[in-house]
Protein backbone atom coordinates (compact mmCIF):
# COMPACT_ATOMS: atom_id res chain seq x y z
CA UNK A 1 0.00 0.00 0.00
CA UNK A 2 2.96 2.61 -0.84
CA UNK A 3 1.24 4.50 -3.05
CA UNK A 4 -1.69 4.91 -1.07
CA UNK A 5 0.32 6.29 1.84
CA UNK A 6 1.90 8.69 0.21
CA UNK A 7 -1.01 9.59 -1.40
CA UNK A 8 -2.44 10.11 1.98
CA UNK A 9 1.06 12.12 3.05
CA UNK A 10 1.05 14.32 0.29
CA UNK A 11 -2.61 15.32 0.50
CA UNK A 12 -4.41 17.82 2.07
CA UNK A 13 -5.95 16.02 5.60
CA UNK A 14 -9.31 18.26 4.89
CA UNK A 15 -9.46 16.64 1.35
CA UNK A 16 -8.87 13.33 2.52
CA UNK A 17 -12.00 13.76 4.43
CA UNK A 18 -13.99 15.26 2.70
CA UNK A 19 -14.43 12.54 -0.03
CA UNK A 20 -13.89 9.69 2.16
CA UNK A 21 -10.13 8.59 0.80
CA UNK A 22 -9.59 5.67 2.58
CA UNK A 23 -8.38 2.40 1.02
CA UNK A 24 -9.04 -0.96 1.19
CA UNK A 25 -6.37 -3.48 2.35
CA UNK A 26 -5.44 -5.53 -0.58
CA UNK A 27 -6.43 -8.97 0.30
CA UNK A 28 -9.57 -7.77 1.31
CA UNK A 29 -9.70 -5.79 -1.97
CA UNK A 30 -8.65 -9.40 -3.73
CA UNK A 31 -11.47 -11.81 -1.66
CA UNK A 32 -14.52 -9.30 -2.58
CA UNK A 33 -13.23 -9.27 -6.39
CA UNK A 34 -12.50 -13.07 -6.37
CA UNK A 35 -16.36 -13.40 -5.46
CA UNK A 36 -18.00 -11.41 -7.12
CA UNK A 37 -16.30 -10.97 -10.84
CA UNK A 38 -16.24 -14.51 -11.17
CA UNK A 39 -18.57 -14.53 -14.11
CA UNK A 40 -19.80 -11.06 -14.60
CA UNK A 41 -19.41 -9.37 -18.25
CA UNK A 42 -19.77 -6.31 -16.40
CA UNK A 43 -18.53 -4.86 -13.48
CA UNK A 44 -18.96 -1.28 -11.64
CA UNK A 45 -17.14 0.55 -8.55
CA UNK A 46 -18.92 3.24 -7.85
CA UNK A 47 -16.08 4.43 -5.84
CA UNK A 48 -13.01 4.09 -7.72
CA UNK A 49 -10.39 6.27 -6.11
CA UNK A 50 -7.06 4.10 -6.60
CA UNK A 51 -8.88 1.88 -8.85
CA UNK A 52 -7.79 -1.18 -7.03
CA UNK A 53 -11.12 -3.01 -7.23
CA UNK A 54 -11.14 -2.47 -11.20
CA UNK A 55 -7.14 -3.60 -11.38
CA UNK A 56 -8.21 -6.67 -9.63
CA UNK A 57 -11.33 -7.45 -11.56
CA UNK A 58 -9.22 -7.55 -14.78
CA UNK A 59 -6.87 -9.96 -13.36
CA UNK A 60 -9.14 -11.88 -12.08
CA UNK A 61 -11.08 -11.69 -15.69
CA UNK A 62 -10.13 -10.52 -18.60
CA UNK A 63 -13.11 -10.18 -20.97
CA UNK A 64 -15.35 -8.16 -18.52
CA UNK A 65 -16.47 -4.75 -19.19
CA UNK A 66 -15.21 -2.15 -15.94
CA UNK A 67 -16.59 0.82 -15.35
CA UNK A 68 -15.87 3.12 -12.43
CA UNK A 69 -17.26 6.39 -10.52
CA UNK A 70 -14.89 8.88 -9.12
CA UNK A 71 -15.76 12.19 -7.99
CA UNK A 72 -12.50 14.17 -7.04
CA UNK A 73 -10.43 14.73 -10.39
CA UNK A 74 -6.65 15.07 -8.29
CA UNK A 75 -7.00 11.10 -7.08
CA UNK A 76 -7.34 10.24 -10.64
CA UNK A 77 -4.48 12.55 -11.60
CA UNK A 78 -2.33 10.82 -8.83
CA UNK A 79 -3.41 7.64 -9.87
CA UNK A 80 -4.11 7.28 -13.40
CA UNK A 81 -6.19 4.60 -14.99
CA UNK A 82 -4.37 1.35 -13.97
CA UNK A 83 -6.52 -0.88 -15.36
CA UNK A 84 -7.94 0.88 -18.45
CA UNK A 85 -11.43 0.84 -17.85
CA UNK A 86 -14.29 3.12 -18.75
CA UNK A 87 -13.61 5.82 -15.60
CA UNK A 88 -16.49 8.54 -14.90
CA UNK A 89 -15.15 11.39 -13.41
CA UNK A 90 -18.51 12.45 -11.54
CA UNK A 91 -20.60 11.86 -8.41
CA UNK A 92 -21.45 8.27 -8.55
CA UNK A 93 -25.37 8.88 -7.16
CA UNK A 94 -26.14 11.48 -9.57
CA UNK A 95 -25.14 9.22 -12.94
CA UNK A 96 -26.18 6.36 -14.72
CA UNK A 97 -29.74 4.79 -12.58
CA UNK A 98 -30.82 2.87 -15.23
CA UNK A 99 -27.32 0.75 -15.94
CA UNK A 100 -27.24 -2.31 -14.42
CA UNK A 101 -24.16 -4.65 -13.46
CA UNK A 102 -23.09 -8.15 -13.00
CA UNK A 103 -20.17 -7.22 -10.23
CA UNK A 104 -20.38 -4.28 -8.01
CA UNK A 105 -17.65 -3.63 -5.30
CA UNK A 106 -17.25 -0.92 -3.51
CA UNK A 107 -15.69 1.08 -0.54
CA UNK A 108 -17.60 3.95 -0.29
CA UNK A 109 -17.30 7.50 1.58
CA UNK A 110 -17.86 7.20 4.80
CA UNK A 111 -19.39 10.79 5.11
CA UNK A 112 -21.90 12.34 6.93
CA UNK A 113 -25.12 12.84 4.61
CA UNK A 114 -25.47 16.18 5.92
CA UNK A 115 -21.80 17.62 4.72
CA UNK A 116 -23.17 17.14 0.85
CA UNK A 117 -23.97 20.06 -1.09
CA UNK A 118 -26.39 18.57 -3.65
CA UNK A 119 -27.93 16.56 -0.53
CA UNK A 120 -31.80 17.38 -1.90
CA UNK A 121 -30.98 16.37 -5.57
CA UNK A 122 -29.42 13.03 -4.27
CA UNK A 123 -32.51 12.48 -1.78
CA UNK A 124 -35.27 13.02 -4.68
CA UNK A 125 -33.03 10.84 -7.03
CA UNK A 126 -32.68 7.96 -4.29
CA UNK A 127 -36.97 8.10 -3.96
CA UNK A 128 -38.00 8.04 -7.26
CA UNK A 129 -35.82 5.08 -8.31
CA UNK A 130 -35.74 2.74 -4.82
CA UNK A 131 -39.04 4.10 -3.10
CA UNK A 132 -37.17 4.46 -0.13
CA UNK A 133 -37.76 8.38 1.25
CA UNK A 134 -34.17 9.11 3.41
CA UNK A 135 -33.14 12.16 5.81
CA UNK A 136 -30.16 13.84 5.08
CA UNK A 137 -29.14 12.24 8.63
CA UNK A 138 -28.30 9.23 6.83
CA UNK A 139 -24.64 8.49 5.74
CA UNK A 140 -23.30 8.70 2.13
CA UNK A 141 -22.27 4.85 2.41
CA UNK A 142 -26.19 4.05 2.88
CA UNK A 143 -27.26 5.84 -0.37
CA UNK A 144 -24.15 4.18 -2.41
CA UNK A 145 -25.41 0.57 -1.23
CA UNK A 146 -29.09 1.71 -2.01
CA UNK A 147 -27.92 3.21 -5.46
CA UNK A 148 -25.92 0.20 -6.01
CA UNK A 149 -28.76 -2.50 -4.97
CA UNK A 150 -30.75 -0.89 -7.75
CA UNK A 151 -28.29 -1.56 -10.06
CA UNK A 152 -27.65 -5.27 -9.49
CA UNK A 153 -28.31 -7.61 -12.31
CA UNK A 154 -30.83 -10.16 -11.92
CA UNK A 155 -27.86 -12.63 -11.64
CA UNK A 156 -25.14 -10.04 -10.02
CA UNK A 157 -22.94 -10.08 -6.87
CA UNK A 158 -22.25 -6.82 -5.00
CA UNK A 159 -19.31 -6.39 -2.71
CA UNK A 160 -19.14 -3.74 -0.05
CA UNK A 161 -17.12 -2.89 2.86
CA UNK A 162 -18.99 -0.76 5.28
CA UNK A 163 -19.22 0.28 8.77
CA UNK A 164 -21.16 -2.03 11.19
CA UNK A 165 -23.28 1.05 12.87
CA UNK A 166 -25.81 1.08 10.38
CA UNK A 167 -26.84 -2.35 11.58
CA UNK A 168 -27.39 -0.52 15.16
CA UNK A 169 -28.98 2.65 14.19
CA UNK A 170 -32.30 3.81 13.13
CA UNK A 171 -31.04 5.30 10.01
CA UNK A 172 -30.33 1.72 8.60
CA UNK A 173 -33.59 0.51 9.02
CA UNK A 174 -35.30 0.87 6.07
CA UNK A 175 -32.24 -0.78 4.26
CA UNK A 176 -32.10 -3.63 6.46
CA UNK A 177 -35.48 -4.10 5.88
CA UNK A 178 -35.09 -4.53 2.00
CA UNK A 179 -32.13 -7.15 2.96
CA UNK A 180 -34.99 -9.06 4.74
CA UNK A 181 -37.83 -8.75 2.10
CA UNK A 182 -35.13 -9.43 -1.27
CA UNK A 183 -33.54 -12.24 0.59
CA UNK A 184 -30.60 -9.96 -0.63
CA UNK A 185 -27.58 -11.11 2.28
CA UNK A 186 -25.50 -14.21 1.48
CA UNK A 187 -22.82 -12.81 4.37
CA UNK A 188 -21.97 -9.96 6.80
CA UNK A 189 -17.64 -10.59 7.57
CA UNK A 190 -17.19 -8.12 10.59
CA UNK A 191 -13.51 -7.46 11.69
CA UNK A 192 -12.94 -7.06 14.92
CA UNK A 193 -9.97 -5.51 15.10
CA UNK A 194 -10.61 -2.08 13.91
CA UNK A 195 -7.74 -0.66 13.64
CA UNK A 196 -6.43 -2.80 11.14
CA UNK A 197 -8.56 -2.48 8.06
CA UNK A 198 -7.59 1.06 7.22
CA UNK A 199 -4.11 2.66 7.36
CA UNK A 200 -5.10 5.73 8.71
CA UNK A 201 -8.63 5.55 9.95
CA UNK A 202 -10.35 3.74 12.56
CA UNK A 203 -13.63 2.34 12.21
CA UNK A 204 -15.66 -0.55 12.36
CA UNK A 205 -15.59 -2.56 9.43
CA UNK A 206 -17.63 -5.33 7.95
CA UNK A 207 -17.58 -7.05 4.18
CA UNK A 208 -21.22 -7.59 3.21
CA UNK A 209 -21.81 -10.08 0.31
CA UNK A 210 -25.04 -9.76 -1.42
CA UNK A 211 -27.03 -11.77 -4.67
CA UNK A 212 -30.14 -12.45 -5.73
CA UNK A 213 -30.61 -16.19 -5.17
CA UNK A 214 -32.62 -17.68 -3.07
CA UNK A 215 -31.76 -18.44 0.12
CA UNK A 216 -33.18 -19.10 4.06
CA UNK A 217 -29.99 -17.69 6.36
CA UNK A 218 -27.82 -15.00 6.18
CA UNK A 219 -24.21 -16.26 7.22
CA UNK A 220 -22.06 -13.91 10.04
CA UNK A 221 -18.61 -14.18 10.52
CA UNK A 222 -16.53 -11.98 13.00
CA UNK A 223 -12.54 -12.43 11.81
CA UNK A 224 -9.65 -11.44 14.14
CA UNK A 225 -7.29 -10.92 11.57
CA UNK A 226 -7.93 -10.01 7.49
CA UNK A 227 -5.77 -13.08 6.80
CA UNK A 228 -8.83 -15.39 7.98
CA UNK A 229 -10.56 -14.32 5.03
CA UNK A 230 -8.71 -17.17 2.79
CA UNK A 231 -10.30 -19.46 5.36
CA UNK A 232 -14.01 -18.52 4.02
CA UNK A 233 -15.39 -20.78 1.36
CA UNK A 234 -18.74 -18.93 0.26
CA UNK A 235 -19.28 -21.43 -2.08
CA UNK A 236 -18.81 -24.31 0.43
CA UNK A 237 -20.44 -25.94 3.20
CA UNK A 238 -20.66 -21.94 5.03
CA UNK A 239 -19.39 -22.28 8.78
CA UNK A 240 -20.33 -18.74 9.79
CA UNK A 241 -23.02 -18.39 12.71
CA UNK A 242 -25.90 -18.99 10.42
CA UNK A 243 -29.88 -16.88 11.37
CA UNK A 244 -32.68 -18.06 9.40
CA UNK A 245 -34.51 -15.10 7.71
CA UNK A 246 -37.40 -15.33 9.49
CA UNK A 247 -35.01 -14.51 13.00
CA UNK A 248 -33.91 -11.32 11.59
CA UNK A 249 -35.76 -8.64 12.47
CA UNK A 250 -34.92 -4.96 10.57
CA UNK A 251 -36.02 -2.86 14.26
CA UNK A 252 -33.46 -5.18 16.01
CA UNK A 253 -29.72 -4.20 16.72
CA UNK A 254 -27.15 -6.69 15.07
CA UNK A 255 -24.57 -6.24 17.00
CA UNK A 256 -25.25 -9.81 18.56
CA UNK A 257 -25.10 -11.61 15.22
CA UNK A 258 -22.17 -9.17 14.19
CA UNK A 259 -19.88 -9.67 16.98
CA UNK A 260 -20.75 -12.81 17.81
CA UNK A 261 -22.20 -11.95 21.11
CA UNK A 262 -24.04 -13.53 23.08
CA UNK A 263 -27.39 -12.14 24.18
CA UNK A 264 -27.94 -13.59 28.07
CA UNK A 265 -31.27 -13.41 29.39
CA UNK A 266 -32.19 -11.21 32.67
CA UNK A 267 -35.46 -11.43 34.38
CA UNK A 268 -37.51 -8.53 36.05
CA UNK A 269 -36.66 -5.88 33.19
CA UNK A 270 -38.27 -3.08 31.70
CA UNK A 271 -37.34 -0.22 29.21
CA UNK A 272 -35.81 2.37 31.48
CA UNK A 273 -38.11 4.77 29.98
CA UNK A 274 -40.53 3.44 32.19
CA UNK A 275 -38.24 5.27 35.54
CA UNK A 276 -36.46 7.77 33.79
CA UNK A 277 -35.86 10.22 30.59
CA UNK A 278 -32.51 11.01 29.01
CA UNK A 279 -32.36 14.28 27.13
CA UNK A 280 -29.04 14.98 26.00
CA UNK A 281 -27.26 18.56 28.09
CA UNK A 282 -26.59 21.72 26.30
CA UNK A 283 -25.33 22.12 23.38
CA UNK A 284 -23.64 26.41 23.06
CA UNK A 285 -22.72 26.54 19.59
CA UNK A 286 -19.46 27.78 20.96
CA UNK A 287 -18.37 26.53 23.81
CA UNK A 288 -14.99 28.63 24.04
CA UNK A 289 -17.27 31.88 23.86
CA UNK A 290 -19.66 31.01 26.07
CA UNK A 291 -17.82 28.94 28.65
CA UNK A 292 -15.28 30.64 30.65
CA UNK A 293 -13.54 30.41 34.22
CA UNK A 294 -13.41 32.49 37.32
CA UNK A 295 -10.45 34.08 36.20
CA UNK A 296 -11.40 35.12 32.80
CA UNK A 297 -15.01 36.53 33.72
CA UNK A 298 -12.86 38.84 36.24
CA UNK A 299 -10.84 39.80 33.76
CA UNK A 300 -13.52 40.90 31.21
CA UNK A 301 -15.20 42.20 34.58
CA UNK A 302 -18.40 40.31 33.31
CA UNK A 303 -20.71 40.14 35.93
CA UNK A 304 -21.56 36.82 37.77
CA UNK A 305 -25.28 36.86 37.18
CA UNK A 306 -25.49 36.19 33.54
CA UNK A 307 -23.39 33.24 34.59
CA UNK A 308 -24.80 29.23 35.28
CA UNK A 309 -22.65 26.94 37.24
CA UNK A 310 -22.01 24.45 34.24
CA UNK A 311 -19.82 21.24 33.88
CA UNK A 312 -18.52 21.64 30.65
CA UNK A 313 -16.13 18.44 30.85
CA UNK A 314 -16.64 15.07 31.94
CA UNK A 315 -13.21 14.68 32.66
CA UNK A 316 -13.45 16.92 35.44
CA UNK A 317 -15.76 15.13 37.42
CA UNK A 318 -13.77 12.39 39.05
CA UNK A 319 -15.92 10.62 41.58
CA UNK A 320 -19.68 9.00 41.37
CA UNK A 321 -21.15 11.72 43.76
CA UNK A 322 -20.86 15.42 42.86
CA UNK A 323 -21.19 17.73 45.70
CA UNK A 324 -21.06 21.90 45.84
CA UNK A 325 -17.89 21.07 47.29
CA UNK A 326 -16.89 19.27 44.19
CA UNK A 327 -18.24 22.17 41.84
CA UNK A 328 -16.26 24.90 44.27
CA UNK A 329 -13.27 23.42 44.01
CA UNK A 330 -13.19 23.28 40.16
CA UNK A 331 -13.82 26.87 40.09
CA UNK A 332 -11.47 27.76 42.32
CA UNK A 333 -8.87 25.71 40.42
CA UNK A 334 -9.82 28.22 37.85
CA UNK A 335 -11.30 25.66 35.16
CA UNK A 336 -13.89 26.24 33.08
CA UNK A 337 -17.38 25.59 34.83
CA UNK A 338 -19.23 28.99 34.19
CA UNK A 339 -21.48 28.95 31.39
CA UNK A 340 -22.63 32.27 29.43
CA UNK A 341 -26.70 32.25 30.52
CA UNK A 342 -27.44 35.80 29.61
CA UNK A 343 -30.83 37.73 30.58
CA UNK A 344 -30.69 40.87 29.41
CA UNK A 345 -27.59 43.29 28.18
CA UNK A 346 -28.15 46.03 30.77
CA UNK A 347 -23.94 45.65 31.57
CA UNK A 348 -21.50 47.51 29.41
CA UNK A 349 -18.64 44.79 29.52
CA UNK A 350 -21.69 42.11 28.47
CA UNK A 351 -22.96 44.42 26.01
CA UNK A 352 -19.11 44.55 24.43
CA UNK A 353 -18.36 40.85 25.36
CA UNK A 354 -21.54 40.20 22.58
CA UNK A 355 -20.28 42.87 20.81
CA UNK A 356 -17.26 40.96 20.32
CA UNK A 357 -18.42 37.70 19.18
CA UNK A 358 -20.62 39.22 16.88
CA UNK A 359 -17.03 41.04 15.30
CA UNK A 360 -15.61 37.15 15.20
CA UNK A 361 -18.80 36.20 13.70
CA UNK A 362 -20.11 33.75 16.34
CA UNK A 363 -23.17 34.65 15.76
CA UNK A 364 -23.21 32.98 12.13
CA UNK A 365 -22.67 29.28 13.39
CA UNK A 366 -24.79 27.16 12.57
CA UNK A 367 -26.66 26.42 15.79
CA UNK A 368 -26.65 30.27 16.63
CA UNK A 369 -28.01 31.63 13.64
CA UNK A 370 -31.30 29.96 14.91
CA UNK A 371 -31.08 31.76 18.14
CA UNK A 372 -33.18 34.77 18.83
CA UNK A 373 -31.14 36.18 20.09
CA UNK A 374 -28.11 34.22 18.79
CA UNK A 375 -26.16 35.04 22.86
CA UNK A 376 -29.16 33.10 24.50
CA UNK A 377 -28.59 29.76 26.17
CA UNK A 378 -31.08 26.91 25.80
CA UNK A 379 -32.60 26.67 28.66
CA UNK A 380 -32.75 22.86 30.47
CA UNK A 381 -32.72 22.23 34.12
CA UNK A 382 -29.86 20.78 36.30
CA UNK A 383 -30.38 16.85 36.29
CA UNK A 384 -30.38 14.88 39.16
CA UNK A 385 -28.14 12.24 37.22
CA UNK A 386 -25.80 12.40 34.48
CA UNK A 387 -24.52 10.04 32.11
CA UNK A 388 -21.31 10.25 29.76
CA UNK A 389 -22.79 9.90 26.39
CA UNK A 390 -19.28 8.94 25.37
CA UNK A 391 -17.09 6.50 26.93
CA UNK A 392 -14.81 3.59 27.01
CA UNK A 393 -15.02 0.16 29.58
CA UNK A 394 -16.77 1.91 31.98
CA UNK A 395 -20.46 3.90 31.92
CA UNK A 396 -20.09 7.02 33.75
CA UNK A 397 -22.88 7.35 35.77
CA UNK A 398 -22.77 10.72 38.20
CA UNK A 399 -24.88 11.73 40.90
CA UNK A 400 -25.16 15.50 40.67
CA UNK A 401 -26.45 16.77 44.13
CA UNK A 402 -24.55 20.07 43.09
CA UNK A 403 -27.56 21.38 41.22
CA UNK A 404 -24.96 22.14 38.75
CA UNK A 405 -26.21 22.02 34.87
CA UNK A 406 -24.18 20.17 32.02
CA UNK A 407 -23.12 20.36 28.56
CA UNK A 408 -23.40 17.82 25.98
CA UNK A 409 -20.80 16.05 27.51
CA UNK A 410 -22.80 14.38 29.92
CA UNK A 411 -26.72 13.43 29.37
CA UNK A 412 -29.46 14.16 31.96
CA UNK A 413 -31.66 11.87 33.19
CA UNK A 414 -34.33 12.46 35.21
CA UNK A 415 -36.62 10.20 37.25
CA UNK A 416 -40.30 9.98 36.64
CA UNK A 417 -42.65 11.05 39.20
CA UNK A 418 -43.81 8.11 40.68
CA UNK A 419 -40.07 7.18 41.15
CA UNK A 420 -38.67 9.99 42.56
CA UNK A 421 -37.90 8.80 45.87
CA UNK A 422 -35.93 5.68 44.49
CA UNK A 423 -33.66 8.33 42.70
CA UNK A 424 -30.66 6.43 44.85
CA UNK A 425 -31.89 2.94 44.49
CA UNK A 426 -32.05 4.11 40.40
CA UNK A 427 -28.41 5.70 40.29
CA UNK A 428 -26.76 2.82 42.76
CA UNK A 429 -28.59 0.06 40.30
CA UNK A 430 -26.72 2.39 36.90
CA UNK A 431 -23.14 1.74 38.22
CA UNK A 432 -23.63 -2.24 38.56
CA UNK A 433 -21.75 -3.77 36.12
CA UNK A 434 -24.81 -6.22 35.75
CA UNK A 435 -26.99 -2.74 34.82
CA UNK A 436 -24.37 -1.86 32.54
CA UNK A 437 -23.63 -5.12 30.74
CA UNK A 438 -27.33 -4.95 29.78
CA UNK A 439 -27.76 -0.81 28.76
CA UNK A 440 -24.47 -1.92 26.24
CA UNK A 441 -26.74 -4.41 24.26
CA UNK A 442 -28.35 -1.18 22.99
CA UNK A 443 -24.94 1.13 22.34
CA UNK A 444 -24.29 2.07 18.94
CA UNK A 445 -20.28 0.86 18.71
CA UNK A 446 -17.73 3.30 17.34
CA UNK A 447 -14.27 2.19 15.75
CA UNK A 448 -11.26 1.81 18.73
CA UNK A 449 -13.68 0.34 21.71
CA UNK A 450 -15.20 3.66 22.12
CA UNK A 451 -19.21 3.25 23.03
CA UNK A 452 -21.50 5.49 22.06
CA UNK A 453 -24.82 6.72 23.73
CA UNK A 454 -27.93 8.80 22.13
CA UNK A 455 -30.51 9.90 24.27
CA UNK A 456 -33.01 7.44 22.79
CA UNK A 457 -30.35 4.67 22.84
CA UNK A 458 -30.23 4.94 27.05
CA UNK A 459 -34.68 5.45 27.19
CA UNK A 460 -34.94 2.16 25.00
CA UNK A 461 -32.94 0.08 26.92
CA UNK A 462 -33.16 -2.26 29.60
CA UNK A 463 -33.03 -2.21 33.21
CA UNK A 464 -34.41 -3.63 36.29
CA UNK A 465 -37.40 -3.34 37.57
CA UNK A 466 -37.04 -1.23 40.19
CA UNK A 467 -40.99 -1.52 42.47
CA UNK A 468 -39.95 -5.75 42.85
CA UNK A 469 -36.90 -4.18 45.07
CA UNK A 470 -38.01 -4.94 48.82
CA UNK A 471 -37.76 -2.44 51.65
CA UNK A 472 -35.14 -4.67 53.12
CA UNK A 473 -32.81 -4.63 50.31
CA UNK A 474 -33.50 -0.84 49.56
CA UNK A 475 -32.20 0.16 53.32
CA UNK A 476 -29.32 -1.89 52.49
CA UNK A 477 -28.81 -0.49 49.04
CA UNK A 478 -28.86 2.80 50.31
CA UNK A 479 -26.26 2.30 53.59
CA UNK A 480 -23.89 1.57 50.50
CA UNK A 481 -24.92 4.92 48.42
CA UNK A 482 -23.78 6.85 51.99
CA UNK A 483 -20.72 4.60 51.93
CA UNK A 484 -20.04 5.56 47.59
CA UNK A 485 -20.68 9.67 48.52
CA UNK A 486 -17.51 9.40 50.97
CA UNK A 487 -15.45 7.32 48.70
CA UNK A 488 -14.67 5.44 45.23
CA UNK A 489 -14.18 2.21 46.60
CA UNK A 490 -14.97 -0.73 43.86
CA UNK A 491 -16.11 -3.35 46.35
CA UNK A 492 -19.34 -1.13 47.45
CA UNK A 493 -20.18 -1.34 43.85
CA UNK A 494 -19.27 -5.49 43.77
CA UNK A 495 -21.70 -5.09 46.83
CA UNK A 496 -24.69 -3.31 45.32
CA UNK A 497 -24.16 -6.02 42.44
CA UNK A 498 -24.95 -8.72 44.54
CA UNK A 499 -28.63 -6.96 45.20
CA UNK A 500 -29.67 -6.55 42.38
CA UNK A 501 -28.53 -9.89 40.90
CA UNK A 502 -30.47 -11.74 42.76
CA UNK A 503 -33.58 -10.01 40.74
CA UNK A 504 -31.86 -10.03 37.67
CA UNK A 505 -30.92 -13.78 37.60
CA UNK A 506 -34.34 -14.99 39.56
CA UNK A 507 -35.42 -18.25 37.74
C1 LIG B 1 -13.12 4.99 0.52
S1 LIG B 1 -12.40 5.57 -0.97
C2 LIG B 1 -12.21 4.07 -1.84
C3 LIG B 1 -11.05 4.06 -2.79
C4 LIG B 1 -10.74 2.69 -3.38
N1 LIG B 1 -11.84 2.20 -4.20
C5 LIG B 1 -10.44 1.67 -2.29
O1 LIG B 1 -11.33 0.84 -2.03
O2 LIG B 1 -9.37 1.71 -1.70
C6 LIG B 1 -13.85 6.33 -1.68
C7 LIG B 1 -13.60 7.09 -2.96
O3 LIG B 1 -14.86 7.61 -3.43
C8 LIG B 1 -14.69 8.91 -3.94
N2 LIG B 1 -15.99 9.59 -3.84
C9 LIG B 1 -16.49 10.29 -2.79
N3 LIG B 1 -17.74 10.74 -3.07
C10 LIG B 1 -18.03 10.26 -4.31
C11 LIG B 1 -19.17 10.37 -5.15
N4 LIG B 1 -20.26 11.03 -4.75
N5 LIG B 1 -19.13 9.78 -6.37
C12 LIG B 1 -18.03 9.09 -6.77
N6 LIG B 1 -16.92 8.97 -6.02
C13 LIG B 1 -16.92 9.54 -4.81
C14 LIG B 1 -13.59 9.51 -3.07
O4 LIG B 1 -12.93 10.56 -3.72
C15 LIG B 1 -12.69 8.29 -2.83
O5 LIG B 1 -11.66 8.22 -3.78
Amino acid sequence: MEKEMEYTKQADAGHIKEFGQYFTNYDAARFMVKWACESADTVLDPAAGNSIFLTYAREENEKCRLTGYEIDKSILDYFGNPAGVHLINDDYLMQGWTDKYDAIICNPPYNRFQAVGNREQILQMIEKYTGIKYSGYTNLYILFLLKSLYQLSDTGRLAYIIPTEFFNSKYGIPIKEKLIRERLLKCIINFKNDQNIFFHATTTCCIMLIDRTPKEYVSFYNLDKISELENIDVHGQEKGMAIKYADLDPEEKWRIYISHERKKEYSNLKQVSGFCSVSRGIATGDNHFFCLSKTRIKELSLPEEAFSKCICKSADVKRRVFRYSDFCRLANEDKVVYLLDVKGLDDKALSEYINEGEERKIHKKYLLSHRHPWYSMEQKPAAPIWVSSACRGRIKFIRNLAGVKSLTTFHSIFINREYENDIDIIFCYFLTPLAQEIIRQNRKKLGNGLDKFQPNDLMTAQMLDISLISEEDKKDILDLYESIKEDNDEKNIGLLNDIFKKYLCEK
